[in-house]
Parts: structure tokens; C-alpha cells; sequence
């Protein structure tokens, strides 16, 4: 499997929650296999992991007082930049260590998101298509938010493929007789791939009756981020459903959803979002069955068809030749 050791994710940014849930109270967050601890004092944000370096507490345990994180076990005292600037046990003419120090994370907020990378960032986060997330003439808003059991790369894989349409989606997004899937070209970029394809869909969808076609743009930002942009042809009418992926476990993940559209702007937000919320709760139970939970290590492994398998092997690719970054892992020379 693509584990992530060997993906060093902790090279990228990766949401760890809403901007609401963290507070100047500390909070425990799961990312990468691991537990961070985030809170804000002054509108300063600070996300740490969740370990003390004096004797391993959870400082999610701890509180926050005069703008620091106290420890919960002897009263460790760091500040936002993870400085500890108070140790009430030590002797007055004792300095504190130069070591006290809590393993700090860069953190920033964006899309709503608190996003946090581990180590010195490969990648930014992704922007949305023509900036549209904050754009006049634009709504945005987050749709669903859900753990999945299963590794953060099975459901992007799974947001990509189309050609489960008819049969995990039918009736909403295709049809058994619409099942064939014609050649598409995908489009490799400097961070991912995009590509497109059309299809006819029933358009009570589009409130209008009768059919519509509809130009799906796929752009998906490595490792776990991916815009699915929905275009009326006829009407211009946008939107764009936008999935990222926090891998808290090799095969825990949660899922994010945005929904950006320029269009049905008097229909309130859960409403319009019923729709992906339906979609993505058919594919749960059936990207949480796949075996094993993380893609294979291999291309040889599993079967693709062309042409409906064609952008997942190029995603495939990619987090192969991603996972290579990290020279101790399988693929090293
Ligand atoms: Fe945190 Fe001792 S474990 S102060
Ligand atoms: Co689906």
C-alpha cells in the first residue's frame, strides 16, 4: 500500500478542523497517525503537537492562561510559538532549558479551515478555480463533513472516477444505459492532473425537466485535494464541489466538502447541498468495503480499463512518484 510514511505527508497542508472549532480553549485534533493540540489567543492561532516534552501529558489536557498553554501534568507553560516561558517546579537561579520547547506546527486558516503542515511545506493549499470561493457572485459554503474508515487516497480516487456513476449514483448522475465511457484526455499539471468529460443527465436536477448537458471539469491538486467544477452548458450555471481529505490514520480519514456555485442563490445552503450529501452517502459504504484500504503500492496491482480508468492510473502515478520522495521508504533506491 502507498503508506503514508513513505507519501511524507507531513509535507503538506492538511486540515485538522473548522475555524470554529478551535477556540481559546485547547482542543485535540487527530492528523497524521498522531494527535495535535490547537488553540488561539488573541486571534493568534497555535497548533502544537499534542505532547508535552517534559513527561509526554496531552497539553489538550492543559489551559490557556496569560496568552499560554498551561500543562496539565506540572504546569509547563509554553507560548503560541511553543516557547516554554514558565516551569513552576524550577529553582529561581535555574534557567529554563533551551530544549522546553513544544513541537510546533505552522498553521493557517483558509476556506474556513484550519490547515496545519508538519514539516516545511512542499506544496500551497490549493486555490479554488478563479478564486471563486470569496468572489462576488459566488456562494460558498462547507457541505459535509464525515470520518471515513478507509485511506485518504481510496476517496479521492473515488470523487475522480465517473464511471460508478450508474451504479452507486443512478438516476442522480447516470444511467446503466449511459454506463460506456468515452476516450477523455487527462491533463497532468505541475501539482496533479485535470481533465474533462460530458455527459447528458436528467435535469430535474436543473429544475428545467427533460435533459441537460453538463461539463464536468476534474482538478485535482496532490495529495488529497480535488475540484469537481459541474457546468451547465447551456446556462452557464457553475458549480463546483470541492473534496479534501485529512488522512488522521492510514485508513482514517475526513472528508470536506465545499459546494461553490454562481447560481440558486435564494436556496438556502443544506438544501442545495442535499444533493452531494445523498451522493457522497451512497459512496461511503462502498469505498469503506474496498480491499485493501489503501491504494496498492503497485500499478500492477489491481485491474484498469481503459478508457474509464485513465485519470485514477494517472492519479496512481503520481503518489507513486510521490511516495518516492522519501529515500527510507519501499520505493527508495
Ligand atoms: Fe507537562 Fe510535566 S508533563 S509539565
Ligand atoms: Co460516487
Amino acid at each position: 500500500m502507498v503508506a503514508e510514511a513513505t507519501l511524507a505527508l507531513g509535507k503538506y497542508w492538511h486540515p485538522i478542523g473548522r475555524s470554529e472549532d478551535v477556540t481559546d480553549k485547547p482542543a485535540r485534533f487527530r492528523l497524521l497517525d498522531d494527535f495535535v493540540v490547537a488553540f488561539r489567543h488573541e486571534g493568534q492561532l497555535a497548533v502544537f503537537k499534542d505532547m508535552c516534552v517534559h513527561r509526554g501529558a496531552a497539553l489538550s489536557l492543559g489551559w490557556v492562561k496569560d496568552g499560554t498553554l498551561v500543562c496539565p501534568y506540572h504546569g509547563w507553560q509554553y507560548d503560541t510559538d511553543g516557547r516554554c516561558v514558565r516551569i513552576p517546579s524550577r529553582p529561581e537561579n535555574q534557567p529554563i532549558p533551551e530544549l522546553a520547547h513544544a513541537v510546533a506546527y505552522r498553521s493557517q486558516e483558509r476556506y474556513g479551515l484550519v490547515w496545519v503542515a508538519m514539516e516545511e511545506p512542499e506544496l500551497d493549499i490549493p486555490p479554488f478555480p478563479d478564486d471563486c470561493f470569496d468572489a462576488e457572485g459566488w456562494t460558498s459554503f462547507l457541505s459535509y463533513k464525515e470520518v471515513w474508515q478507509t485511506s485518504a487516497a481510496r476517496t479521492i480516487e473515488n470523487f475522480m472516477d465517473f464511471s460508478h456513476f450508474p451504479y452507486v449514483h443512478p438516476g442522480l448522475l447516470g444511467t446503466e444505459e449511459n454506463a460506456e465511457v468515452e476516450p477523455y484526455k487527462v491533463v497532468k499539471t505541475d501539482d496533479g492532473l485535470r481533465y474533462v468529460f460530458e455527459q447528458v443527465e436528467p435535469s430535474d436536477l436543473y429544475g428545467k425537466g427533460g435533459t441537460a448537458v453538463v461539463e464536468y471539469e476534474y482538478i485535482i491538486h496532490m495529495p488529497f485535494f480535488i475540484h469537481l467544477k459541474k457546468r451547465v452548458k447551456e446556462t452557464d450555471e457553475t458549480t463546483i464541489i470541492t473534496l479534501v481529505t485529512t488522512p488522521l490514520t492510514e485508513h482514517t480519514s475526513e472528508l470536506y466538502v465545499w459546494i461553490v456555485r454562481n447560481h440558486s442563490h435564494d436556496t438556502p445552503d443544506a438544501e442545495f447541498g442535499d444533493f452531494t450529501v445523498q451522493i457522497m452517502q451512497q459512496d461511503h459504504p462502498v469505498v469503506e468495503s474496498q480491499r485493501p484500504e489503501g491504494i496498492p503500492d503497485s500499478l500492477k496491482e489491481e485491474l484498469h480499463l481503459m478508457p474509464a480508468d485513465n485519470a485514477s492510473l494517472v492519479y496512481r502515478q503520481k503518489l507513486l512518484k510521490m511516495a518516492k520522495v522519501e529515500p527510507l521508504g519501499p520505493y527508495g533506491a
